[in-house]
Formats: structure tokens, C-alpha cells, sequence
């Protein structure tokens, strides 16, 4: 026998650094759903997922939490596993990267680097905060009084050298460049590897600062043990050292690698398509096939995220609900790479109308026809074929497997569910054509009415062994009413034929698979009472609009498209000056946005809003001049009115740079 091909996919390793969200759950739940289809298919298949536990982060959370790191840590990942457990994933392996057995590896593999030349120890200069251990380059630091202060303390910083370990990245980008070019299913969606290319692969790649010293909370580098590895580098390793790379038992590495499939959201294409490539590279090994960048489950305005709240956990809606219907919404909700809102209203409304209408009512009408027109036994399939409605839906479904095979191919969970639905809605509409009970009052019908029981009963089965990855508890539910207890006509080789389903088969009526539900009464419970629709629709358009506003000022480091050329004319039309921060703070409920009041000397002040929360502390820039265009059209960010354009740029480490000035320039001078 041939041995059976294998399949390996990853979820990103998730912070415990606070417990998971619906977010999390996304991503898991797709890698799951996969697994369980390939797996059905005959594939050897192997999941991991696990976590991401070092860091200065967790090292703060767990210092306020006033318990040690692995305490911190330890708390929160026995929760991931439950909550798993809850939503029925069953992964092979779950990695953390504080485990002996990943940290030895990520050391071995940092000292591999080093000896071959690939990491090297730099020494650079920048200013130092004592108290907070902390060092800074010169555009971090904050000015108080005209002395430059720490932008975490405001304490005055002392000049300090600082060494650090550096990966060669630059090296290995021209390989880079064209490995994506010539692998075009390596980077998917195909728009996030043009990202890559245009935005950080041709511009040029810096080396990368793979050490750190202030960060305690880390796998030590071996041979320098004041230095712990970059979390990104001890990270992305898992991947395999969770198979047992660069040990005596590295069967499962000899196995599975190369993983068919990193899925991970768009936020860390850019790390595993860059930095990770480059380091399999340097290690010899073969990169993954695949790394899918998926969209975002957005909670009104914002991405869900731990460190703003505004999230969603899936442990009180599976406890109203059950698994399956929020683990078919999930995948069916939002195309698989798109961003998509969560909403209770939606995911209500697909309850209802995909769960109990469309397949829970063709069970149950399918079984109780069965049982009132054929005493709950299945008849033989007879001669009274009508050509007319029953081939053309027999054949579509014979067609399914494969409708759904080439879009599970392409990740199209929602498409891969859409063309089971389209079958099930077919069913529906061939109940109403062919009139069963009309045909139930003629005996001379008989022959013909069989042949439109076994053919809805086939299509049940169907649809009952490709819903299985995404819903794993309701085939059985089906199977059961159905009266299917042949393991071998529930599994995907069976689906290669239509009519399997035999004469004499007892169906069973059992209770509604998915029980109806009234979505206002749903929607009070789950909001906890105080649903105030009107004005809540009124202010979603709003953040619907201004997620769009958003969006734009985001897409200025995203997908610059511009014109080959301009007039000097073209350019003198923008009002671009040097503004003095007067104040500035964190936009309530945006993760993203920061709000400045800009001081323009004697063009007086103005208020602008910018996306780049997560890259500056606000306190920090109070006192800095930034460059501003003032004569833009103003937008309303989160319901303020932004009256400018702060410019900035991306750094090769993902940081962002504002665009400043030298020292001496008045404030509101113009920049042109
Ligand atoms: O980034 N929508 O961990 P993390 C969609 N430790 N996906 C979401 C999501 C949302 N709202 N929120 C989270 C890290 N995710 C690193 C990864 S890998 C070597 C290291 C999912 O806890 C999505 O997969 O911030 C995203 O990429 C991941 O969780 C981020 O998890
Ligand atoms: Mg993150």
C-alpha cells in the first residue's frame, strides 16, 4: 500500500496575555475544519497550535497580576486548552514556547546562525533610562524642557552603548524576492505577496536586532546569557521544534515538514513570509507551501483585541447555543481573507435561516415523509424516474464532493459551505415541485414517490458527511434520524456514488437539529436586556463609515498606487507644515487611533486624528513637531473631526517613523 500523502497545518501561537477571543477561536477553528476534511479525505494529518509565552508583555501582565510569568502564563493556557476542548478542536500537538523541548532547539538554533555568520554582534549608541532598563534610539526619546527624557518615565536618559545580535536578512533578499515570485502559492491571498514585495521585499530589507537585553522573560542565548533571543525568532520557531527538529527523535520533522499550510491573520503575514523564509533558508530546510493571511473578525469600528476589551468570547454563546452553530457561522459568515463583522444580529439571523430553515426543516420533512408514506422503511429505488427534477438534482449532488474539494483547495470555507447550502436549497425547492403529498394519495404513485424519498434521503447523507469538519456533532444527530449505521456510507469514498442509501433502512424522527429562535428575545438576552435598536443601527452606519475613513488613512503604508508622474503644480496643492503636538491621547474604544491637538504657531491649532496608536505611547510625542498636511478635506474618525494629515513612514522593523524636522523650526513653517 501506498503510504497515505500527509497534510500539516499550523494556527499561529497565541499570546497568553490575556484569555482568548472569538478571534482566536476564527483562525482555530478554520485550521480545524481543514484538518478534519483532509483527513476524511485519507490524508495523514497533522495540527498544531499552542503558544506564545515569552516576552516583555506577558512579563508586565504578570508582574501586575503580582504572580511569576509561568504562573501568568500557566493559568491562561490551561483556559485555551478548555476552551478547545469546548469548541471541539482536536489538534495533534499544542506547543509552548516556555517547554524545555522548544527552548533547547530556538538556542540551537540561534548559536547555528551565529557560527555560520548569519547573526553578528553590533554595538550602536542611543540613550539609556536606568530606571527603566530601558534603551532607546534617538527618535524614540521624548524632550521635556529641552532635555531628552525617557518616553516611558519621562526621567532624563544617560548616553549608553548598547550591543545587540543582528540577522544578516539583507542577504537573503534577492533569494527572497524571487522564491515569491516563482512560488506564487507560497504568500495567499495573492495581494497580501504584492504587499510583501512592494512594501518591504524591494524597498530593501535591515538587518533585523534578533537580541535583546532588557527582555528577562526570553530564551537565553546560550553562548551570551545577558542576551534573551527575539520573541519573533523563539516564536516562529515552533513550527518545528513542535515536530522535533534538531533532535535525536525527529521523526514527526521528517514526516510532515514541510507544513502544507501557516494559517495565520494579515497583521503576521509579514513575519512569516519574511523573516520565517529566511530562517529555514539559513537552516537548509525547505520553506511551507502555504502561508494564508486571513481577514479580520471586526467588533464594530475595530479589530477585537485583548488589550482594548472591546472583544467577544465564544464561551457564553456556545453555552446558549451549542458548537456547531457558531463554528458553521464562523467559517460561513465572511469570505476567508476578508475582514467581516461579528455581530449577534448576524449570526442569529444564520441560525434561523441556514441552520433551522434550510437543513434542520429538510431533515426533519425528508424523515416524518418517510415515516408517514413508507411506515419510517426505506423503499428500493424503482423505474418512475422523472427526468425533469430528479436527475437534475441527483446529478448535482453526485457533483458536490468535488464542488466542495476545489474550494477547500483554495481555503474558501464560506464558498465550500455555500455549494452544500445550494444542494440543500435545491432539496427544498424539489419538495415543493415534486408534491409528495399529493403523490401520497394515489397508490398508482407509489413507485414514483419512492424514488422522491430516496433521492431527498440521499441528499441528506450527502450533505451530512461534507457538513462534518465544520460542524463535527450534527452528522451524527443526522445520521441517527436517518437511520445510517454503516460507518463505510458516512465517509467520503462513499460519496463517489449516488443512491448508496439501501432499502429497509429505518428512519427515526428525533428532535429539530436546530431549533427555531425568536432573534429580537435572543438579541435582549445576549445584549443583556437593553437593546435599543434604532439607535444602535444609526451608530453602526456611522462606524461603518468611518471604518472606511479609517481604512484610507491606513492604506497610505498598504498599497501606494500612485500616478507615474505629477505637475509641480499637482504637489504644490498640498499644505504640508511643521506642527508642535500640544497634547495628545488615545481615542475611547479605537485601538488604532491617537488624538493630537496640533499647535501651527500663528496659524493657530487644530485637532487631527491618526491610526498609529499602536506604535507611539501618546504621551511620548507631546512636545515633538510632526509634519502635517493642513489642507486636506477633514474626515470623521470615531466621531472626530480630523482637520489634517500627520506624515509618516514604515521602518524595516514594522515600526513606524514619523516624518520630523531638524531642530530650529517654528512652528506651522511651511514644508515644500
Ligand atoms: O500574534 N480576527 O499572537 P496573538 C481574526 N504570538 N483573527 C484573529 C483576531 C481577529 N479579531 N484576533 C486574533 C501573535 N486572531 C503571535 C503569533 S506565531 C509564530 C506568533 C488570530 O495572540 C489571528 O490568527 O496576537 C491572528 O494572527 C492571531 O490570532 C494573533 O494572535
Ligand atoms: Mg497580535
Amino acid at each position: 500500500m501506498e503510504p497515505k500523502k500527509t497534510f500539516y497545518i499550523t494556527t499561529p501561537i497565541y499570546y497568553p496575555s490575556g484569555n482568548m477571543t472569538i478571534g482566536h477561536t476564527y483562525t482555530t477553528v478554520a485550521a480545524d475544519t481543514m484538518t478534519r476534511f483532509r483527513r476524511m479525505q485519507g490524508y495523514d494529518t497533522y495540527f498544531l497550535t499552542g503558544t506564545d509565552e515569552h516576552g516583555q508583555k506577558i512579563e508586565k501582565k504578570a508582574a501586575e497580576a503580582g504572580v511569576t510569568p509561568l504562573q501568568y502564563v500557566d493559568k491562561i493556557v490551561a483556559e485555551t486548552q478548555e476552551l478547545w476542548k469546548l469548541m471541539n478542536i482536536e489538534y495533534d500537538d499544542f506547543i509552548r514556547t516556555t517547554e524545555e523541548r522548544h527552548m533547547k532547539i530556538v538556542q540551537k538554533i540561534f548559536r547555528k546562525f551565529y557560527e555560520q555568520g548569519d547573526i553578528y554582534k553590533a554595538e550602536y549608541e542611543g540613550m539609556y533610562c536606568t530606571p527603566c532598563e530601558s534603551f532607546w534610539t534617538p527618535t524614540q526619546l521624548a524632550e521635556k524642557d529641552g532635555v531628552k527624557v525617557c518616553p516611558d518615565c519621562g526621567r532624563p536618559c544617560q548616553p549608553m552603548r548598547e550591543e545587540s545580535y543582528f540577522f544578516k536578512m539583507s542577504k537573503y533578499q534577492d533569494w527572497l524576492i524571487d522564491y515569491i515570485e516563482t512560488h506564487p502559492d507560497f504568500i495567499q491571498p495573492a495581494k497580501r505577496a504584492n504587499e510583501m514585495l512592494t512594501n518591504f521585499l524591494r524597498p530593501g530589507l535591515q538587518d533585523l536586532c534578533v537580541s535583546r537585553t532588557s527582555v528577562k522573560w526570553g530564551v537565553p542565548v546560550d553562548f551570551d546569557e545577558k542576551h534573551t533571543v527575539y520573541v519573533w525568532i523563539d516564536a516562529l520557531s515552533n513550527y518545528i521544534t513542535a515536530l522535533g527538529y534538531g533532535t535525536e527523535h525527529d521523526e514527526l520533522f521528517r514526516k510532515y515538514w514541510p507544513a502544507d499550510i501557516h494559517l495565520v491573520g494579515k497583521e503576521i503575514v509579514r513575519f512569516h513570509t519574511i523573516y520565517w523564509p529566511i530562517m529555514l533558508h539559513a537552516l537548509g530546510l525547505p520553506l511551507p507551501k502555504q502561508v494564508f493571511g486571513h481577514g479580520w473578525l471586526l467588533f464594530g469600528a475595530d479589530r477585537m483585541s485583548k488589550s482594548k476589551g472591546n472583544v467577544v468570547y465564544p464561551e457564553p454563546i456556545v453555552a446558549r447555543y451549542g458548537v456547531d452553530p457558531l463554528r458553521y457561522y464562523l467559517m460561513r459568515e465572511m469570505p476567508f481573507g476578508s475582514d467581516g463583522n461579528y455581530t449577534n444580529e448576524s449570526f442569529l439571523t444564520r441560525m434561523n435561516a441556514d441552520l433551522a430553515n434550510d437543513l434542520g426543516n429538510l431533515v426533519s420533512r425528508t424523515v416524518a415523509m418517510i415515516e408517514k408514506y413508507f411506515g419510517g422503511v426505506l423503499p428500493a429505488w424503482t423505474d418512475a424516474v422523472d427526468e425533469e427534477t430528479d436527475k437534475p438534482l441527483q446529478e448535482h449532488c453526485a457533483a458536490l464532493p468535488k464542488l466542495v474539494d476545489e474550494q477547500m483547495n483554495k481555503l474558501q470555507f464560506s464558498q465550500a459551505l455555500a455549494e452544500i447550502w445550494k444542494v440543500i436549497g435545491e432539496c427544498n425547492k424539489y419538495i415543493d415541485v415534486t408534491q409528495p403529498w399529493i403523490l401520497g394519495k394515489d397508490p398508482e404513485k407509489k413507485d414514483r414517490l419512492a424514488n422522491v424519498m430516496l433521492t431527498l434521503a440521499e441528499c441528506v447523507r450527502f450533505a451530512g458527511v461534507l457538513i462534518g469538519p465544520f460542524m463535527p456533532s450534527t452528522p451524527a444527530r443526522i445520521f441517527e434520524q436517518l437511520g445510517v449505521t454503516d460507518e463505510g456510507l458516512k465517509s467520503w469514498e462513499s460519496l463517489e456514488t449516488f443512491g448508496l442509501l439501501p432499502a429497509g433502512t429505518k428512519v427515526c424522527k428525533g428532535e429539530a437539529l436546530f431549533p427555531r429562535i425568536d432573534v429580537n428575545k435572543e438579541l435582549e438576552a445576549l445584549s443583556g436586556g437593553k437593546e435599543e435598536k434604532k439607535e444602535e443601527k444609526a451608530a453602526e452606519k456611522q462606524e461603518k463609515k468611518e471604518q472606511k475613513a479609517e481604512k484610507k488613512t491606513e492604506k497610505k503604508h498598504e498599497e501606494p498606487e500612485y500616478p507615474a508622474e505629477i505637475s509641480i503644480d499637482d504637489f504644490f496643492k498640498c499644505k504640508i507644515q511643521v506642527a508642535r503636538v500640544l497634547a495628545c491621547e488615545k481615542v475611547e474604544k479605537s485601538s488604532k487611533l491617537l488624538k493630537f491637538r496640533l499647535g501651527l504657531g500663528k496659524d493657530g491649532e487644530r485637532t487631527v486624528v491618526s491610526g498609529i496608536q499602536k506604535y507611539y505611547e501618546p504621551e511620548t510625542l507631546v512636545g515633538t513637531q510632526v509634519a502635517v498636511i493642513t489642507n486636506l478635506k477633514t474626515a470623521k474618525l470615531a466621531g472626530i473631526e480630523s482637520q489634517g494629515m500627520i506624515l509618516s513612514a514604515m521602518d524595516g522593523n514594522g515600526n513606524l517613523r514619523l516624518v520630523s524636522v531638524g531642530d530650529g523650526v517654528e512652528d506651522g513653517a511651511i514644508i515644500g
